[in-house]
């Protein structure tokens, strides 16, 4: 078939259900762990980072609602997956030895939540909206493990923050790759303190 541009133009609806179609079921960008998972998963590490069980304290930082769906390459949700996440706190320093500026860290950060889906393949974290830190735009470590799969490790990051053109992992990606894992955030309006929403999908890779 000679190429005109009429035939193209006819085309491209077909095209582009093509390519929504295999981005709906290409598996989430992988990332590099970074130097800052837990050395020792501490005692409380549920879902809600905002809070430790042994303090009256909430961490600082403006709180973010994060919920998410865990599916396969069919869009089909998986349950009982773990899912965990990491991030460092609100003046940008991790719970972790390897930090190198442990005297700023916010104590009443948990640095580290884990959970596991429901039957829908849904999760949710209370947790806080991420900072920069030195050499990094602002992200959220995500590690997911389901049965049968190799482990997904990737990260999240803020939806058009200024600082993501200059940081080396979000560069590596293509621009499709970056929409996969930026976190569209949303203000909530039902709390008296400044808090902020987002839902994400991860999608899993096919079993090994
Ligand atoms: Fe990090």
């Amino acid at each position: 078939m000679k190429l005109t541009r009429r035939s193209l133009i006819l085309a491209a609806p077909a095209l582009l259900v093509a390519r929504q179609a295999w981005a709906a079921t290409d598996p989430t960008p992988r990332a590099s762990e970074g130097p800052f998972y837990p050395v020792e998963i501490p005692s409380d590490h549920d879902s809600d980072l905002v809070r430790i069980d042994s303090l009256v304290r909430e961490a600082g930082g403006e709180i973010l609602q994060l919920r998410g769906e865990v599916t396969d390459t069919g869009a089909k949700p998986v349950a009982g997956a773990v899912v965990e996440i990491w991030q460092c706190d609100a003046n940008g320093v991790y719970r972790h030895p390897g930090d190198r500026r442990p005297n700023l860290r916010d104590t009443a950060f948990q640095g580290f939540g884990r959970t596991t889906t429901n039957s829908d393949g849904s999760f949710s974290f209370r947790t806080i909206l991420p900072v920069p830190y030195p050499g990094r735009t602002p992200h959220i470590h995500a590690k997911i493990i389901a049965d049968g799969r190799p482990a997904l490790t990737t990260q999240f990051y803020r939806a058009g923050y200024g600082q993501n053109d200059r940081d080396f992992l979000y560069n590596r990606m293509s621009a499709e790759e970056r929409e996969r894992v930026s976190m569209a955030i949303r203000p909530q309006s039902s709390n008296s303190k400044t808090q902020w929403e987002t839902d994400i999908v991860i999608v899993l890779p096919r079993r090994g």
